[in-house]
């Protein structure tokens, strides 16, 4: 419970260097912000007035608890304000999208000009295979320009793009594919990791198999000396399919509700969640919160290190950036190789002066020292953002100095896949509370209550909440609206986000961690049940129970107590198979890194499996109520 947490609230506050935030966008957040409240409509209408739309909606929200309808009869496509709008607007040979592979000459620029037509004839590709407005597309390919390029195609047709993270395994895949009724797979032969190809295209071969809706994998060969094979045809280069079509393709009018994605995120259940996001109210939501959070100059170079695959790649890799027109980086680099100077030398190469990237990063350069960062020349950067777990004092310290020299600010943005857009930060300008992520954006609100949805006093713990519709938030779970219920009716009829939270005294937040059987490791959202059920598909393995066990780099490590079918013995031999069992089924991100071969799990008289219970052994702390424990 939130109020076992011992929370040390520190009153200290970093002001961001006045020559910083200059200009910034929003200089009165208090201001700005209770005239979002007072008339939230009316404020979210003047920004949907900067983008374009092919129909003026009739009205801004219409709310019947818990369904949204977000500029209802709205008519737009997301594509034309990321790319037309450019091309025929003055940034048409200004960089879009700079990708840096590992090498030194690992470089592929692109226009926005070039953006449009390589979007336009992967639209015209998926037309000529037959995709409609509605069918769905799984898109499984490394960090490379055609995976945005995919992304921005479907999104130009209307079709519904479910991007699923290279990392994944293939029955991960499967459940994902499968769940979506993707029509049409992305792929390519191989992804690039510390100077290794990691093969991916078999993945796909697995994970198609039970997998009826899937027409054509669509398959991009990067290793052009040695192609691999095109097995039947059912399989289409990628290369072959653009040069077979027109680069102009005819953009599909899309109503502000119909569907912009699904993007699976971890379920408490086992099953992941196919959220749904929709056309309008994601576009308006993250074009603000990209422009306003962090505060974007028309000659800005923005690197947000996130995978497309995740959340944050969505809107602040490409769909935020790219509606500002911005010049976005994306580098298939790992941050300590060939050495931990690589995404230093980055930023002084390009000249970054928006970094966007994860508390667990920050964490590993801390480890390794400043004389890496040092050496490379840091000063175009001006403003800092941290995303996927909190963002400790100690880390936020380093990133302030060591990083940003103390002037640039540090916009902690606390979010999910479910919300869309940032929801919580503190906002370039306003003073910088480390530890603590802030106070809502503007037209949101969020707080921090009590199991009956009390507000707290603060210095009290409690859940998070979001009390108002937003315009980016999911409007359903994929084959399962009643979950999309539960979220809106778990406490009073707010939307429950699953996190715990401290109130400062300020009013700004502290995001804690999880209050359910989510594990945040290294910023990415893992669901117990996923990793029990891959466990348990195991011969030797009859039951487990697996928990996130704090970690200084990490976050946390997912730990996993396992007990062992009759004639099978507790031999490392066997943990390590376990561990390579879970990394095959579901992709190396969901790998426990410790097992430990228990008699027996501790459950309640129902049978319930008490992770709590373990989780509190594994600290050492009182595991509290155990009433309910079977002997
Ligand atoms: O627990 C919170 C944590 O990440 C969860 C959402 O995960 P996901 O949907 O994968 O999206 C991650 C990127 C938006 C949240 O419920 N989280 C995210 N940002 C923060 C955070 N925890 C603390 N501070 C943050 N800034």
């Amino acid at each position: 419970m939130p109020e076992d947490f011992d929370v040390k609230l520190d009153n200290k506050y970093h002001l961001p260097d006045p020559a910083f935030i200059q200009n910034s966008s929003i200089m009165d957040y208090e201001k700005v912000y209770q005239e979002s409240l007072s008339d939230p409509e009316g404020f979210w209408e003047k920004i949907a007035e900067d983008l374009h739309w092919y129909r003026r909606w009739d009205k801004v929200l219409e709310w019947e608890h818990p369904y949204a309808r977000w500029f209802v009869n709205g008519k737009t496509n997301i594509t034309y304000n990321c790319l037309d709008r450019h091309v025929f607007g003055g940034r048409r040979n200004k960089v879009a999208l700079i990708w840096k592979g590992e090498g030194d000459d690992d470089e592929r620029i692109f226009t926005y000009r070039h953006l449009y037509h390589a979007v336009n004839r992967f639209a015209n590709g998926l037309r000529k295979l037959g995709v409609l407005k509605g069918d769905r597309v799984c898109i499984y390919m490394p960090m490379v320009p055609e995976q945005i390029i995919a992304m921005l195609g479907c999104a130009r047709i209307g079709a519904v793009h479910t991007v699923v993270f290279g990392g994944f395994g293939s029955a991960a895949l499967n459940a994902r594919i499968v769940g979506a009724e993707a029509k049409i797979v992305v792929t390519a032969d191989y992804a690039v990791r510390r100077g290794k190809s990691i093969p991916l295209k078999h993945l796909i071969e697995e994970a198609i198999i039970n997998a009826p809706s899937v027409e054509h994998v669509i398959v991009l060969r990067r290793k052009q000396d040695q192609p691999i094979e095109i097995h039947s045809e059912m399989e289409i280069d990628y290369d072959e399919l653009m040069a077979s079509v027109d680069r102009k393709c005819e953009i599909e009018v899309m109503d502000a509700e119909d569907p912009l994605f699904i993007l699976y995120t971890s379920g408490t259940t086992g099953a992941p969640k196919g959220i749904v996001h929709t056309c309008g109210g994601y576009m308006v939501g993250t074009y603000y919160t990209t422009k306003h959070v962090f505060d974007v100059k028309e000659n800005d170079v923005y690197w947000c290190t996130a995978d497309p695959g995740w959340i944050t790649g969505h809107s602040y890799v490409v769909y935020g950036p790219l509606m500002q027109g911005t010049t976005v980086v994306i580098a298939e680099c790992t941050p300590d190789y060939p050495d931990p100077g690589s995404w230093w030398s980055i930023m002084e190469e390009y000249g970054v002066n928006i970094l966007y990237t994860a508390p667990t990063a920050i964490r590993m350069f801390m480890k390794m020292g400043e004389l890496w960062p040092d050496r490379y020349d840091l000063s175009y950067l001006r403003v800092l953002g941290s995303v996927g777990e909190p963002l400790n004092p100690e880390a936020f310290e380093w990133f302030y100095k060591t990083i940003g020299k103390e002037k640039c600010p540090i916009v902690d943005t606390w979010w999910q896949t479910e919300t869309g857009m940032h929801m919580l930060t503190t906002m370039v300008g306003q003073p910088m509370r480390p530890g603590f992520t802030g106070k809502s954006i503007p037209g949101v609100v969020v707080d921090v209550v009590d199991k009956d949805g009390e507000s707290v006093p603060p210095g009290t713990g409690g859940f998070l909440v979001v009390k108002k519709p937003w315009p980016a938030m999911m409007r359903t779970v994929v084959n399962n609206d009643p979950i999309y219920r539960k979220y809106w009716s778990t406490i009073k009829d707010y939307y429950t986000a699953g996190d715990l939270a401290v109130k400062g005294d300020d009013g700004y937040i502290m995001v804690i961690g999880r209050s359910d059987d989510l594990i945040i490791v290294s910023g990415h959202n893992i669901g117990t049940a996923e990793v029990e059920s891959a466990l348990v598909s195991h011969k030797a393995v009859a039951e487990a129970a697996v928990i996130g066990k704090p970690d200084p780099m990490k976050g946390n490590i997912i730990k996993a107590f396992v007990t062992l079918r009759v004639g099978h013995q507790p031999t490392d031999r066997l943990r390590n198979e376990l561990i390579y069992h879970v990394r095959i089924t579901l992709g190396p991100i969901a790998m426990p890194s410790e097992i430990e071969f228990v008699d027996s799990l501790p459950k309640t008289r129902s049978g319930k499996i008490m992770r709590r219970v373990l989780k509190a052994q594994e600290m050492g702390l009182d595991p509290g109520d155990t009433s309910t424990l079977d002997e």
